[in-house]
């Protein structure tokens, strides 16, 4: 019988950064699409590259997590927090990852009527207990819905938004790619 050859050592993965998002009318799906494609572009001009991943919230795993080496979430305020569907993923993903994301940057968008401190307030406290560190100031994007009607009308984000999100998309994408943090 021959001898299979030795397995090739595994290459080293490449560096990741996980945009996850939850949206109901479309504002943050535009914002968290916006810092996507800015993070993607990046990678064209940088040596060392980083993999930009893009999961809905309810679909991130405790894996899609751990393997990243920098997030950006980006989410609605509803009710004075952040929306369910992104609540049920740190849900889930709590405490299988305790302890194990230390020191790793992160930074989040947060579309709200009118407010949005609520729901940074919650992400950050929840994310301390990960031992996440912000790299950037939370962006809060206003939509000015305040009607029951506007509310549930889909949201067009203006460019300035959209840029905003680009902008954080491209620094974290570069920030990973560099090793910088
Ligand atoms: C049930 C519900 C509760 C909301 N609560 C708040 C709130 O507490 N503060 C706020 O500023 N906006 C609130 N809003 C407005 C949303 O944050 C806003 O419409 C935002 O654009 C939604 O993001 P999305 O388009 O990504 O779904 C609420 C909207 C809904 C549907």
């Amino acid at each position: 019988m021959t001898q299979q050859p030795a397995p090739l050592a595994a290459p080293q993965s490449a560096r990741r950064l996980l945009i996850v998002w939850w949206s109901v009318t479309g504002a943050s799906r535009a914002m968290a699409l916006a810092a996507h494609r800015a993070a993607c572009d990046a990678q064209e001009c940088e040596v060392q590259a980083c993999e930009v991943h893009l999961r809905q919230a309810g679909e991130a795993s405790v894996d899609d997590l751990l393997q990243a080496n920098a997030f950006l979430f980006v989410m609605p305020e509803m009710l004075g927090s952040m929306a369910g569907a992104m609540k049920d993923l740190f849900d889930r993903t709590y405490y299988p990852l305790l302890g194990r994301l230390e020191g790793r940057p992160y930074a989040l968008v947060v579309c709200a009527g009118s407010d949005g401190s609520g729901a940074v307030r919650q992400l950050e406290r929840i994310v301390t207990g990960w031992r996440l560190r912000r790299v950037a100031e939370p962006l809060i994007v206003c939509t000015h819905a305040q009607t029951p009607e506007a509310i549930a009308a889909p949201k067009v984000m203006t460019p300035e938004a959209l840029e905003a999100a680009a902008v954080l998309g491209q620094s974290l994408a570069t920030g990973v790619a560099l090793g910088i943090w």
